[in-house]
């Protein structure tokens, strides 16, 4: 019996990777040092979304400094492999000019989407800094120099699903990260 399972055909979580606790008990880590880097400085955060929402809803809360946000969508997944297209779906980027900007996205696989972005905002708008931050990151090798500058948790190369992320829009709303297990033939 999988733990959590979407529907017979779409398989379910074959093992928790991080559970709700070591998840807590890492942000209260990664808030702590993102209040102390950007101290005093104008801070926007963005919000990728639609992978990096509880992430961001929980590492939010604990940010004691004021922040603006803002969110961008893209997508590059279809199932559990890569497109290689990044979409923007968000034709406004969002306002960063004048600001620090801190882009928070669910899990660092390719490099590809972050790329995309980085180049993009860097290109469109008159930032004065921009840093990365993402929940995981694949141990995979990457086409893009590209590590993120605040990691939750290194994980192995398997397709992980649960706090955000999804296998075709299912199992965003577990509240951990888990091994997606292909459905029984
Ligand atoms: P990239 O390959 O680094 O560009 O990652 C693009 C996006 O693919 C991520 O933001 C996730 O939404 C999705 N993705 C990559 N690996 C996984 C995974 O293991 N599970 C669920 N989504 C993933
Ligand atoms: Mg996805």
């Amino acid at each position: 019996m999988p733990l959590a399972s979407a529907s017979g055909r779409c398989g379910g979580v074959g093992r928790i990777l991080l559970d709700e606790s070591i998840i807590h008990a890492r942000l209260d880590e990664l808030g702590r040092q993102i209040c102390s880097d950007y101290a005093d400085l104008d801070l926007t955060v963005v919000i990728i979304l639609k992978g990096a929402l509880m992430f961001a809803a929980d590492l939010l809360r604990r940010l004691d400094m004021p922040v603006h946000l803002d969110f961008l969508r893209v997508s590059s997944y279809q199932g559990t492999s890569s497109t290689g297209d990044v979409l923007f779906h968000h034709a406004r980027l969002p306002n960063a000019n004048g600001r620090h900007v801190l882009l928070l996205d669910d899990i660092l696989d390719s490099g590809r989407s972050l790329h995309a972005i980085l180049h993009t905002l860097r290109q469109e708008t008159q930032l004065l800094s921009i840093k990365t931050c993402v929940l995981l990151r694949k141990d995979v090798p990457r086409q893009h120099q590209i590590t993120a500058d605040y990691v939750g948790f290194d994980i192995p190369n398997e397709f992980v699903v649960g706090y955000g992320l999804d296998y075709r829009e299912h199992f965003r709303n577990l509240p951990y990260v888990g091994v997606y297990e292909e459905p029984a033939r």
